[in-house]
């Protein structure tokens, strides 16, 4: 097959959660330029909606759903919503996921926090994993990427205490290598993508912030944080053909932290 064909992905039906924003708004793009129609799920109905309107407006097909993830009601709904509408689901991104509501150590660290952080990074992307193989096992065929975070392979306390998110990320990360074995036999592909700092609205717009921004392009080797959009590569290659053989893979892709 020619290079630029595995990335072809016409006909095929792409579902993502937090769709709405940052690195998922990404995703639906990603995901539509390359010939996917898109089911673009938020728990704001209106940043689904822009995000599924832009997708029509680039000439694509494009779904909104609002769907809470830690709701695996929600997620039902969500996932018959794509079968009702395009009759498949082919690619899985598990993405939405929030920040610790606040930095700090874990003897000050509020249960409130943690139970929220846990429920949307860690229930929300089992929910989202277990509707999504439960269309893709019996047609043996589909692609799931999980968003993981360079956190999940590594402590964040050396740039700021944040530890819900660390530990939901670093199952996420284990999560995903024990999907990629369960599903290796039946032709379902499930891999995580690890980012670095990337401009995003996570935790409250904190790359809004200068002193933020200085603090993370100072620990990571590139000296920057990432546009949103450069998160797109990434994710066709991990949702195409041309990872037809890749699975159980963290894809780093964080400007050099983690060779550090
Ligand atoms: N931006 C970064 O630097 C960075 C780094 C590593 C990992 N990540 C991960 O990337 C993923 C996307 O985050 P982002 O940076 O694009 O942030 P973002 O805040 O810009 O986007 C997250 C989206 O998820 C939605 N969302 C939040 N809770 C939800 C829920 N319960 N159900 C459905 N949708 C929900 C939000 O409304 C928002 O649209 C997250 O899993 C995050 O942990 C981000």
């Amino acid at each position: 097959m020619h290079v630029l064909k595995m990335f072809d992905l016409t006909g095929q039906v792409a579902v993502i959660t937090g769709a709405g924003s940052g690195l998922g708004f990404q995703f639906a793009e990603a995901m539509a330029e390359a010939g996917a129609r898109v089911v673009c799920a938020d728990i704001v109905a209106e940043s689904a909606e822009k995000t599924a309107a832009h997708v029509t407006q680039m000439g694509g097909e494009a779904l909104a759903v609002r769907c809470d993830v830690t709701r695996e009601d929600e997620v039902a709904g969500l996932f018959a919503a794509a079968l009702e509408t395009f009759g498949t689901v082919d690619i899985a991104f598990a993405n939405a996921g929030i920040g610790d509501p606040q930095p700090l150590l874990l003897h000050e660290y509020p249960t409130e926090n943690w139970e929220k952080v846990v429920a949307i990074n860690m229930a929300g992307v089992f929910y989202t994993c277990r509707e999504a193989l439960r269309i893709m096992f019996p047609k043996k065929r589909g692609k799931i990427i999980n968003t993981a975070s360079m956190w999940g392979l590594a402590g964040p306390s050396s740039v700021f205490p944040i530890p819900a998110y660390a530990a939901t990320k670093g199952a996420v990360v284990n999560l995903t290598r024990e999907l990629a074995l369960q599903y290796a036999p039946h032709n379902i592909q499930v891999n995580a993508i690890c980012p670095g700092f990337f401009r995003t609205r996570i935790s409250d717009g904190a790359y809004d912030d200068n002193g933020f921004v200085e603090t993370v392009s100072a620990f990571t080797p590139m000296g920057r944080v990432a546009e949103a959009a450069e998160i797109k590569g990434t994710a066709l290659y991990l949702a195409s053909a041309a990872s037809s053989f890749t699975t159980g893979l963290m894809l780093v892709t964080d400007g050099g932290c983690m060779a550090k």
